[in-house]
């Protein structure tokens, strides 16, 4: 993993094989912060015109490489683009309060640190001079370096070796190098960046290796190591409590479904949160049997799991006082001889009975059964991640995920938490009238709706679940999850681990005391 230190040298003197530089883009192309003026003046005040003759704009994601003939510590100079100047002609990154429209910045600079890493693949030591101002700039300017220096080659046979390895130290240069907060902050974006790149890690490992028992082990594994407490229900322990839904999702498969809770529970709590996570280790669709195309990434339907189980680790690694239950329920959907059919009915657990009249839509029987299990530990908070619903892409895009809840203070607040975390998400509604799409003739619910609105259907359809009184959102990641197109930012081909950072400063928050 990529190491990282914060330094206080001037960028022009800082020794590393490449230092990283923010512009910006102007009306009359790139743009040169005034912190970059020792830099430029090193160059003998030519940056900008090296730069525009090399075609930089400063727009996003884009990355130049200049060679700077000894004149700075660093024989090659990366300007990253930061995108347009701000509105009131600052570039400075800087973020005034919690609801500051600036708060954009602070996420430019978690890319521009991303794009610049993962261009530098192959370099060992990076320094990066971005606009950093305040300790949250500087931790993210850290977290998205972290999460750009991301490769998984742990698959790969002869490509192995013309693979450029990630970045191996990373040095950010601020003036808050000595700062207490500063380093506090640094120190918990490595722990949420490195639970991000294993929840990555758990994404992209293909479907033969990560059966819902090895899926289990790992996670328990993971759990154990951050000095959680974990237990597993087998196919037989489903079955002795009745976890109807978790088994019949399962039946298909030649590989039995599993439930992980992991718990965290610190002296100093008194709030309890739950997080539950979709852990379909592969989703064939079942019986209702996907197109190929469609199955194509469907790996990625434990992503939710992925992200709860690296969330709980990361919050008992920061040693937030706060309880933390996490639930994964894991499955694989086949189709076979004793997969469920649709116009099966399933028994949950708590006793409701399910028409599955789409075996696709598998992922809220399992979690339905995980969550009626939560709410008898009755948290402070339930908040459900899964890769639910196609719907989501949709509605909403590859890239923002969609959150529904029971509470409109909870809706607002997560996506405040979510926009501040870097990660894109979008308050959804919960149609009452799309409920009664769900009427079965035979059972008390049905697993399909309206196809319109098809994830606020199954949102409506995981809020039957949850129990009397208790505060419960749902973040539909089916899209954010898994980036099957380029890399940007610090998002990588693949697995994203989508939800970890959201979820990591929900437990914040709640300590904080106002979730
Ligand atoms: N895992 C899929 C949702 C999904 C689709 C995630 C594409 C990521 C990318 C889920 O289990 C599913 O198949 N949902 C169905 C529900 C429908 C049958 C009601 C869907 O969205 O088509
Ligand atoms: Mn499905
Ligand atoms: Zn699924």
């Amino acid at each position: 993993m990529t190491s990282i230190s914060l330094s206080n040298v001037a960028a022009s003197s800082a020794k590393a094989d490449a230092l990283v530089v923010g512009v910006a883009k102007g009306a009359q192309g790139v743009v040169l912060g005034e912190y970059l003026k020792n830099v430029d003046k090193a160059l003998k005040g030519k940056l900008v015109a090296t730069l525009t003759a090399l075609g930089a704009t400063g727009k996003e994601d884009e990355v130049t490489k200049v060679p700077t003939l000894g004149a700075l510590g660093a024989p090659v100079l990366v300007a990253v683009g930061l995108g347009p100047e701000r509105a009131d002609g600052k570039n400075s990154g800087k973020n005034t309060g919690k609801n500051s429209a600036s708060r954009y910045d602070r996420e430019r600079l978690r890319r521009a640190a991303g794009a610049a890493v993962r261009a530098l693949a192959g370099t060992k030591k990076v320094a990066i001079a971005l606009p950093v101002e305040e300790v949250a700039d500087v931790a993210a300017v850290a977290e998205g370096a972290l999460l750009g220096a991301y490769s998984f080659d742990e698959f790969r046979g002869a490509s192995k070796e013309d693979r450029k390895a990630p970045v191996e130290t990373v040095t950010v240069l601020t003036e808050l190098a000595k700062d207490k907060a500063a380093k506090a902050a640094l120190a918990r974006a490595e722990t949420v960046a490195e639970a991000v790149r294993f929840a990555r890690d758990l994404t992209n490992t293909p479907p033969s290796q990560l059966h819902p028992k090895e899926f289990a082990e790992v996670a328990a594994a993971a759990a154990k190591d951050a000095g959680l407490d974990v237990e597993v229900l087998d196919e037989a322990a489903l079955a002795a409590e009745g976890y109807g839904g978790i088994l019949g999702v399962g039946q298909g498969s030649a590989h039995p479904p599993r439930l992980v809770r992991i718990t965290y529970r610190p002296k100093k709590a008194t709030k309890h949160v739950v997080f539950i996570g979709k852990g379909i280790t592969f989703d064939s669709g079942g019986l209702s049997l996907k197109p190929a195309q469609s199955m194509e990434w469907m790996k990625s339907d434990m992503a939710g799991a992925a992200a709860v189980v690296a969330a709980i680790s990361a919050i008992a690694r920061l040693g937030l006082p706060v309880n933390v239950t996490a639930y994964a329920p894991m499955a694989e959907n086949m189709p076979s001889g004793t997969a469920i059919r649709p116009s099966d009915v399933l028994k949950m657990y708590g006793g409701k009975t399910v028409e599955v009249l789409n075996t696709d839509a598998e992922g809220r029987l399992i979690l339905a059964d995980a969550i009626a299990r939560a709410s008898e530990d009755s948290p402070d908070l339930l908040v459900d991640v899964a890769t639910l619903t196609g719907a989501q892409m949709v509605a909403l895009g590859s890239h923002t995920a969609g959150i529904m809840s029971n509470d409109e203070a909870v809706l607002r607040r997560i996506h405040e938490l979510a926009t501040d975390a870097g990660e894109q998400m979008w308050p959804m509604p919960l149609p009452e009238d799309l409920r009664k799409s769900l009427d079965s003739p035979v059972a008390d619910i049905a697993n399909m709706g309206d196809r319109y609105g098809g994830m606020l259907v199954a949102a409506l359809f995981l809020r039957e679940f949850v129990g009397e009184g208790i505060r419960w959102a749902h973040l539909d990641i089916a899209g954010p999850s898994f980036n099957n197109r380029e890399p940007y930012g610090y998002t990588p081909k693949g697995g994203t681990g989508a939800g970890v950072r959201t979820l990591v400063r929900v437990a914040e928050d709640v300590v904080a005391g106002n979730l």
